[in-house]
This record gives structure tokens, sequence and C-alpha cells, in this order.
């Protein structure tokens, strides 16, 4: 066997899910005539206590629509230095909706909401952007695959109300954190490893 460790993106579709793929009902999404992405949306807000879900083919086309709805030009967001929304997506962030990206110095990818309350712009002094976004990510992919501890997660939600900030996750190994947690709540290990043991 082949084992290719470069990216988990290399993987391929196992039998199962080609089988999956092609029972699926389908439709035309566009009016809401797909059976199986209804499902899948209507699933995904309900696990997350949501009004409603939109699937998206890709993370980074997710996180481009997030940060475009959640700021308007000019403004900056919040995030990681290792954040995905900033080294990678070809600058989409600063392209697409015209913010700038203030870096917090973290740990694996993961910042305190004492970090984050420190990386917010006075909102009364219009020489700075303003900051109207904060960007996370669980897992974190330069940060190794680590997983947040969640009452953090709560702390820097608790910080965005404050501030009236948009709080955005960007889920892409949403599932793999959401393994490891059931699993071991208390671990903020790599969640690649553990969800190989799990
Ligand atoms: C944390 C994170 N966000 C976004 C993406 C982008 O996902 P996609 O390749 O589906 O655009 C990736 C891809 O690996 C990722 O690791």
């Amino acid at each position: 066997m082949n084992i290719n460790l470069i990216s988990d993106t290399v993987t391929k579709p196992t039998p199962g899910m080609l089988k999956a793929m092609m029972t699926a009902e389908v439709g035309d999404d566009v009016f809401k005539a797909d059976p199986s992405v209804n499902a899948l949306e209507k699933k995904v807000a309900e696990m997350f206590g949501k009004e409603a879900a939109l699937y998206f083919p890709s993370g980074s086309m997710t996180n481009q629509t997030a940060i475009k709805l959640h700021t308007n030009p000019g403004d900056q967001l919040i995030c990681d230095k290792y954040a995905h929304v900033y080294n990678y997506e070809g600058g989409g962030a600063s392209f697409n909706s015209g913010v700038s990206c203030k870096l917090v110095d973290g740990h694996r990818g993961m910042m305190t909401a004492e970090q984050v309350e420190a990386a917010i712009n006075p909102p009364d002094f219009y020489h700075s952007p303003l900051t109207s976004l904060v960007c996370i990510e669980n897992t974190t992919n330069k940060g190794g695959g680590a997983c947040w501890d969640f009452e953090e997660l709560k702390k820097i939600k608790a910080v965005c109300e404050k501030h009236n900030l948009g709080y955005h996750l960007d889920g892409a190994r949403l599932w793999n954190a959401l393994v490891v947690k059931k699993n071991r709540p208390n671990s903020t290990e790599n969640c690649s490893t553990l969800s190989a043991s799990v």
C-alpha cells in the first residue's frame, strides 16, 4: 500500500463513498431541488443550532464568502499568524473583500480570548482600520492539526459579542475536532494523530 502523508487532500474515495455518490438522489440545487444537499444543509443547521445552512463545494469559497459577508472594504479581521485565510487562499481576503488581517502570535494556530481582545483597534480612532471580524480555525492546518479548547472558543465568542464583531470558524477539519473532543474532551493534541487512534 502506498501511504502519502503530504496532505489529507490526496486521499481518494473508498468504494463505499463512490457507491454513495453513484446512487445519491440529485436535483437542481439552484431551485433547492437537490434532496441530498437539502438533507445535508438541514442536518448541519440542526447540529450547530442555526436557522439554516448553505452547502459550499470548497473550504476557500466558504471562508471567502464569510469574510465578505462579515466585513466592509477597509475593515480589518483578526486571526492567528498561521491562519489559512491569511497564509493561503491567494490573498483572497484583500482581493475579494478589501480587508487587512491583524495577526496574533498564538500557539499552534490558536489564540487566547485576551490576545483577541488586545488586537481590536480602538473603534473611535479613525486612522486605524475598523476591526469587524475574528477568524478561527479548528483544527488548525499550519498548527499541525491542533484542536481548540471549547471553553476558549466560548470566551472569544464573548469578546466578539462585547465588541460587536463577527466570528467565523474555518471548520475545514471540524469533524476531526469533534471526533477527538468526544473521545478526549480535554485534549489539545494533534488531531491527525489522535483520529488515527480513536
Ligand atoms: C483550515 C483550512 N481551511 C480551508 C482550506 C481550503 O479548503 P479547499 O481546498 O476545500 O478550498 C483548507 C485546505 O486544506 C484548510 O486546511
